[in-house]
């Protein structure tokens, strides 16, 4: 008989639904307990999705009272490494939103209890698995790789988005600002296409939420990679526009392929692939990877494969932000 995966959810706020849309859809998966420190949260969640699940305040104790296969952890970002060492130590796989913590410190600590587990860890940096950058990476492929690239982010975030949230705009609960948050993805990105990170030059400043926030609104710099090759970018959520983020690759044989959202540009023609077809899950901007990437999780738990997205593999953007933090216009070592 098949194996059915006990699953829990810790978070059950704005990107909730991403995560429980796209386990309802794995017919090997349970989802049996649902966590938020308001409980009503996951009460809601809970009605909105039909589910039997069990509900709780208080993560340790949910994770002491069921047995759990697998927990998806979707909490402010301070939480993400003390939650997600809790799991592996009691070798419970983890499904972890991004960032995977807020520092390196943090990171390390995790890279060690994933050593000591006999169970996975997985984060969620969907975007990689979007339609357009699989078709883009293609193109580069043919091109003998990428040589540059530029990657953008031109959001905007008002007072209330910080205000309301409680854990937003401040470098102890949320990390930092535009970086962490949003820019990440497209960081995460750069790296996909152009390699392991070695420095990065950067400046942040906060534009225009000066008595709001004590993180960037607004962060650019130049990113070096270990095989000679540079990336610039510029990551912003002043832009009282509409949100867009926009990265703009060269490949070694000199086409141009601008990537925005669900469509592919190569030399200013649009791409005509079937696959381009946005089918969203919530905002735009969250790409529709969430149910491609947890599919893809439970697969490679189900048949012992390699994570989609390792803790190695997601560290560099990370890695990137932190240092670009510490940069102040200066080479810094990531
Ligand atoms: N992959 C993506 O594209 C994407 C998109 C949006 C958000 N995210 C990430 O998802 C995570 C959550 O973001 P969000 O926008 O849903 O935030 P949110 O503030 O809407 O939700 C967070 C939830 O966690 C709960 N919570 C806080 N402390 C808790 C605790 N100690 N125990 C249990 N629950 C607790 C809160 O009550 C809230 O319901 C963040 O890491 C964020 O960066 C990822």
């Amino acid at each position: 008989m098949e194996k059915i995966y006990n699953v829990a959810l810790v978070g059950c706020g704005t990107i909730a639904p991403n995560h429980l849309r796209a386990l309802l859809a794995i017919p090997y998966v349970k989802i049996v307990a649902l966590c938020d420190k308001n409980r009503e949260k996951a009460e809601k969640r809970k009605a909105e999705f039909s589910l039997e699940a069990n509900i709780y305040d208080d993560f340790l104790t949910m994770l002491n009272s069921e047995a759990l296969d697998s927990v998806h952890i979707a909490t402010p970002h301070y939480l993400h490494a003390s939650m997600t060492v809790a799991a592996l130590e009691r070798n419970i796989n983890v499904f972890l939103e991004k960032p995977a913590c807020i520092s390196t410190e943090e990171l390390i600590v995790m890279m060690e209890a994933e050593k000591k587990s006999s169970a996975k860890l997985c984060v969620c940096f969907q975007n990689r698995f979007n339609p357009a950058t699989v078709i883009a990476k293609k193109i580069a492929e043919e091109d003998g790789g990428i040589k540059s690239a530029f990657g953008s982010v031109f959001w905007y975030r008002n007072e209330k988005y910080y205000t309301e949230s409680g854990w937003r705009g401040k470098y102890a609960t949320e990390g930092g600002g535009v970086m962490i948050n949003q820019a990440i993805h497209t960081i995460d990105l750069l790296c996909y296409y152009l390699g392991t990170p070695k420095s990065v030059t950067a400046t942040i400043a906060n534009h225009h939420l000066k008595d709001i926030i004590e993180v960037e609104d607004s962060c650019e710099g130049l990113i070096r990679f270990d095989n000679g090759k540079t990336a610039n970018f510029y990551a912003t959520t002043s832009f009282d526009g509409r949100d867009a983020t926009l990265l703009y690759l060269v490949t070694e044989k000199k086409r141009r392929i601008q990537i925005q959202y669900s469509a592919v540009y190569v030399d200013g023609e649009k791409v005509d692939d079937p696959s381009l077809v946005a089918d969203y899950v919530g905002k735009e901007c969250y790409g529709n990877g969430h149910t491609y990437l947890i599919a893809k999780y439970y697969e490679a738990l189900k048949d012992s494969k390699e994570m989609p997205v390792t803790l190695d593999s997601a560290q560099y953007a990370l890695r990137i932000l932190l240092a670009a933090y510490k940069s102040n216009d200066k080479e810094t070592e990531i």
